[in-house]
């Protein structure tokens, strides 16, 4: 039987579950390949603590050098995360001939041009379905099953962290701090969990999947994107009261004036398959002009479902799929096939949140406002106060119909100013 070798760079949460994969379950990878696929490298700065999987001895390594110098090796996978030593180390790989597997988003968000053109250049492949969406074969679905379509939208929970912390938070059983803690615990969230609750993860994604479904290169640190960290257990409430769910939503919606992407927590409604999405699953709609709605859902973040991505990405590496899939997309090539709308031309329906002074012609004033930037209210909610709420000031709930974001920017600026209006408006989206 032919033996391919395999190194892997970064033994954390991920690592571990692939080395359990490919160690402990060495019969199911031979089934499939026919090939003696073995995991002779494992490279991290830390090869000291402890994980809970045995590996054999000689494998551990802190020398990533004796693995781009080996031509025995045959495949390299990337799982450190962040930009550096990250690309470094992939473009390394490429050019000593290996092919290459990642599962990380950030990297690819950012230099996915450069080091797709080294792929390119010597030959060689990088597979990474573990980068958006986890355990869910996702991009596999995109390129290939589903490659008959122009996509029209891309709707997606695509962090686990936010979507357990939200479903924590919404359950009223964790606050904030606690949801955030119990995610790093469970391995949902990134080593620096600012990054899954202000959007970025998320935005990262976003820009992946934006490659993929619509051919657009969109530069990641431009899609417009709201974390979850102002979200308060209060706004659980009020979206119940008006049929809704609270998410972390990605969108990617084409119109005939170009490509909208941003990430924001969204009102769902609660019917609406999203909204019953819970914990770390991550879930994705996709609408294709052919195939009409897809639904995936899965676990999108922890060990064992990225794990279970990654290797699934060395097998069809082993058995050249990753090659036909990798030739024919030409993904982040050149010239992009989809228009980005600019942001203040997104058009939508949002959840207004104000503390505002509870004196006569507050309403008034804000109304004003709105109307001036031709923003129409859908709906709108104040409580008569109670022993929970002074009397002085009162929490204000507005949705509107679908407006320009550009004139409720402006709007939301001129409300903040007001004297009756205390602090910041909380804006969150409304699924349309
Ligand atoms: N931190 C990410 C998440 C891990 O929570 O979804 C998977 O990319």
């Amino acid at each position: 039987m032919e033996t391919l070798n395999v190194a892997l760079f970064g033994f954390g949460t991920i690592g571990t579950g692939v080395a359990k994969l490919l160690f402990n379950h060495k019969d199911r990878i031979i089934r499939v390949t026919g090939k003696n696929v073995c995991l002779v490298k494992i490279c991290d700065t830390n090869i000291t603590g402890t994980r809970d999987v045995d590996v054999p001895r000689g494998v551990l390594t802190t020398d990533a050098d004796s693995i781009f110098n080996d031509p025995n090796i045959h495949i390299g996978i990337e799982l450190i995360g962040g930009l550096e030593p990250a690309r470094t180390f992939v473009l390394r790989l490429l050019e000593s001939g290996k092919d290459v597997i990642t599962a990380n988003k950030a990297l690819l968000a950012q230099h996915g041009a450069e080091l797709f053109n080294a792929a390119r250049k010597y030959n060689r492949t990088i597979a990474f379905e573990a980068s958006v969406c986890g355990g869910i074969p996702l991009l596999n679905a995109l390129q290939t099953a589903l490659q008959a379509n122009s996509f029209q939208s891309i709707t997606a929970i695509v962090n686990g962290t936010c979507n357990y912390i939200l479903s924590q938070m919404e359950s009223g059983k964790t606050a904030y701090k606690d949801a955030v803690a119990q995610a790093q615990k469970l391995g949902y969230a990134e080593a620096d969990p600012a990054m899954d609750v202000n959007g970025t993860d998320s935005a990262q994604k976003l820009a992946i999947l934006a490659q993929i479904a619509f051919g657009a290169s969109a530069d990641w640190q431009l899609i417009p994107r709201t974390g979850i960290e102002a979200v308060d257990a209060i706004d659980f409430r009020y979206a119940k009261e008006l049929g809704y769910r609270i998410k972390l939503l990605a969108a990617a919606v084409r119109s005939t004036e170009g490509l909208e992407l941003h990430v924001s927590p969204t009102l769902v409604k609660a019917d609406n398959p999203l909204a019953k999405v819970r914990d770390a699953f991550n879930a994705v709609r996709a609408v294709g002009d052919a195939v009409g709605p897809v639904f995936f859902q899965g676990l999108g973040a922890g060990q064992m479902p990225t794990a279970s991505a990654v290797v699934g990405d060395i097998i069809d590496t082993v058995l050249g799929r990753t090659a036909i899939t990798f030739r024919t997309l030409n993904l982040w090539k050149t010239e992009q096939a989809a228009v980005l709308k600019s942001p203040n031309e997104f058009f939508g329906k949002s959840y207004l949140r104000f503390k505002v002074e509870d004196q006569p012609g507050v309403m008034h004033e804000i109304t004003g406002i709105l109307g001036k930037q031709n923003i129409s209210i859908a709906s709108m909610i104040q409580h008569e106060p109670d022993e929970e709420s002074p009397h002085d000031d009162a929490v204000l709930i507005l949705t509107t119909h679908e407006c320009r974001e550009g004139g409720l920017l402006t709007a939301i600026e001129t409300l903040e100013s007001l004297p009756a209006v205390l602090g910041k408006v909380v804006r969150l989206r409304v699924q349309r």
